[in-house]
């Protein structure tokens, strides 16, 4: 697996905008590299963090990052769809803070597991290796109208019959195994725009169907939102429209919560400059009432 490091994404702002008066207990719902977390533990030294990934590589990473925080840091693996249950687990019921920095690391972009349009590695796009559901099994198997479906709902592709169209005309002579393949595929028939991979959007939409990205956040939200104490914050990362509209609705549409970003906290010119995987981060917080 390449090397290529995870820089955290907003991680000034998280620190100044997160932690609550009191804060003790705060969840790092997506830990990832722990980036956001040692910035955490570091300024805060009252925090004890528990993080959550659904991907042991993440944790396993995440527990030699930490290693010297050990005694105010509790990992754990699962969905945070299922926060309850996970932190019921270890008999957490109320917590002072969240944060979910949605979608993949650059770790999991390099891991060759099909995230990347250059990977030979077989179509699979999971973030949790027990779960069925594969990028190839979509790709390969749903129906022609299915993938289109996906495609437009899930990646806002506008061009999803024509690109469903072709994947479903070529797998007929032969099977699509990589993501390379499917790359170009998207490539034949959608031409490039800027700078952008023309098969970007088809990625996307792939990934967030082979993990129920959506789902998990739409729960992952009404858990957080039920345990957080009063005065305890959540904050959200997301990198496209589909989860910030739904971040937004959520936050504002919640009696229980007060939006603390009126407009979302986007990054500067010098963190897009030195890290340009955090062009489309939008950071949104709110409090408990
Ligand atoms: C953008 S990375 C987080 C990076 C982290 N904040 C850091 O600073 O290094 C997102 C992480 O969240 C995990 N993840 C995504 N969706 C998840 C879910 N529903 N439940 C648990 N973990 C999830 C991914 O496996 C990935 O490791």
């Amino acid at each position: 697996m390449s090397g290529q490091e995870h820089i955290a994404v907003l991680s000034r702002e998280v620190c100044e905008n997160l932690i609550g008066t009191g804060c003790k207990v705060f969840v790092d719902a997506t830990i990832g590299g722990a980036g956001h977390s040692i910035g955490l533990l570091e300024r805060y030294r009252q925090l004890h963090i528990i993080g959550i990934d659904r991907d042991k590589e993440a944790l396993d990473r995440a527990e030699g990052t930490l290693k010297g925080y050990s005694d105010r840091v509790t990992l754990l693996r699962g969905n945070f769809r299922d926060l309850k249950q996970i932190l019921g687990g270890i008999g957490v019921t109320s917590i002072d803070g969240i944060l979910f920095d949605l979608g993949i690391s650059s770790y999991q972009l390099a891991a060759g597991r099909g995230f990347s349009f250059n990977d030979d590695e077989e179509l699979d796009m999971r973030m949790d290796a027990r779960d069925v559901l594969t990028a190839y099994e979509i790709v390969n198997s749903f129906r022609q109208d299915e993938i289109a479906r996906i495609l437009y709902e899930y990646g806002e592709e506008w061009q999803s019959r024509r690109i469903a169209k072709a994947i479903f005309d070529r797998r007929k002579k032969d099977r699509i195994r990589t993501a390379r393949e499917l790359a170009g595929i998207v490539a034949s028939v959608k031409r490039k725009t800027g700078k952008i991979h023309p098969a970007t959007k088809t990625f996307q939409a792939l990934r967030i169907a082979v993990n129920d990205e959506l789902g998990s956040l739409s729960d992952g939200m009404d858990a957080a939102v039920d345990l957080l104490a009063r005065g305890g914050r959540i904050g959200i990362i997301t990198f496209h429209s589909l989860e910030d509209r739904m971040v937004k609705q959520r936050f504002r549409g919640d009696a229980a919560l007060t939006v603390l970003t009126r407009k979302a906290i986007r990054p500067g010119i010098d963190e897009t400059r030195n890290n340009p995987r955090s062009r489309s981060a939008k950071l949104r917080v709110a409090e408990k009432n």
